[in-house]
């Protein structure tokens, strides 16, 4: 049975990548719709760099929204110092053909869920919470429709990547998470501690590259510059793939370790803005909400991301 999916992100080459490896899966995934969120970049680059994957994919069918340029109640902080202005860096950027959606990505989400079925469309966020936060708290009658949430976002022994405390997906929206996490819904995230275990080194890239598809070498491109921030910032032997992890995890969970835990988000502290408090040792009395993952088979990631990104013709 193909799990029915809406995948919302603000690409970034790590979440165009989680795109791809989705449109690569059709006989596991069936790809709804892409909602878009201020965050790596503004809006109105997300959502273009989202319609960019849809047109490489050969997917100018997709439907795809434009949701919140602006976090819940903090402004909106970006990070094109990791990603490059375009939000994309590494290929070059066009005016793509897949349409933008009229309708709002927050609206999109609440008409989708209130009509489907219990339990039947799962959602993959992969930036700011902001539009899932919205939707939830807009109306709190699409839960049930919601199967399960898989994010990418948060930190526990890893510590922050914008802040000290704070993963950025969390620090720019740690309203939305907030509701995200207190959402009562099944939710399996993916914070840096198992994102940093999947690095796309030289080889792995040099790998993707030879696939030799017009795919596999824009992927190429965007991880050869995507990773030269964090190689100088970790003196780490590759970029993490953060935002794949989520589809990955979709398409072979055995790949990955988790384990219950309860995840609470700081809302209220400057100093500690975004943190995510992951009660790993259960050593509170705050309720499990969450799958966390921290453990990963970093080979087996990248021989899957190889065998998907192999499928795209030239
Ligand atoms: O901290 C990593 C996350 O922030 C990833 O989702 C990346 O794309 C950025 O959104
Ligand atoms: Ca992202």
């Amino acid at each position: 049975m193909k799990r029915r999916i809406i995948i919302d992100c603000d690409p970034g080459q790590d979440d165009a990548v989680a795109l791809l490896l989705a449109f690569a899966s059709p006989d596991e995934l069936d790809l709804l719709g892409i909602t878009t969120v201020g965050g790596n970049v503004p809006l109105a680059l997300t959502h273009r760099n989202a319609r960019i994957m849809c047109d490489l994919a050969g997917r100018q069918d997709t439907a795809v929204y434009a949701g919140c340029a602006e976090p819940m109640i903090r402004p909106l902080v970006t990070a094109e110092a990791i990603h490059g202005e375009t939000g994309i860096n590494g290929i070059d950027v066009f005016e793509p053909e897949t349409p933008l959606q009229k309708i709002h990505a927050v609206d999109y989400l609440i008409e989708t869920l209130l009509a489907a079925d219990d339990a039947s469309i799962t959602l993959v966020p992969t930036g700011p919470l902001t539009n899932i936060g919205t939707a939830i708290e807009r109306e709190p009658a699409i839960l049930p429709k919601v199967e399960q949430i898989v994010l990418m976002g948060g930190a526990m022994r890893e510590g922050g990547n914008r802040t000290p405390s704070a993963e950025f997906n969390i620090l720019v929206d740690p309203h939305a998470a907030d509701i995200v996490l207190r959402c009562g819904r099944p939710i399996t995230q993916m914070g840096l501690d198992v994102t940093h275990q999947v690095l796309s080194t030289v080889e792995r890239v040099e790998r993707i590259k030879a696939l030799g598809n017009s795919v596999a070498r824009a992927t190429a491109g965007m991880l050869s510059f995507f990773d030269r921030f964090d190689t100088k910032k970790y003196q780490s032997k590759g970029a993490p793939l953060h935002d794949p992890c989520t589809v990955a995890w979709l398409l072979k969970p055995g790949l990955f370790e988790g384990k219950e835990c309860n995840v609470a988000v700081e809302t209220e502290s400057e100093l500690t803005m975004g943190h995510t408090a992951v009660d790993f040792w259960h050593v509170s009395d705050r309720p499990v909400n969450v799958n966390w993952i921290y453990g990963v088979d970093a080979d087996g990631f990248y021989d899957l991301l190889l065998e998907r990104l192999a499928r795209f013709g030239d």
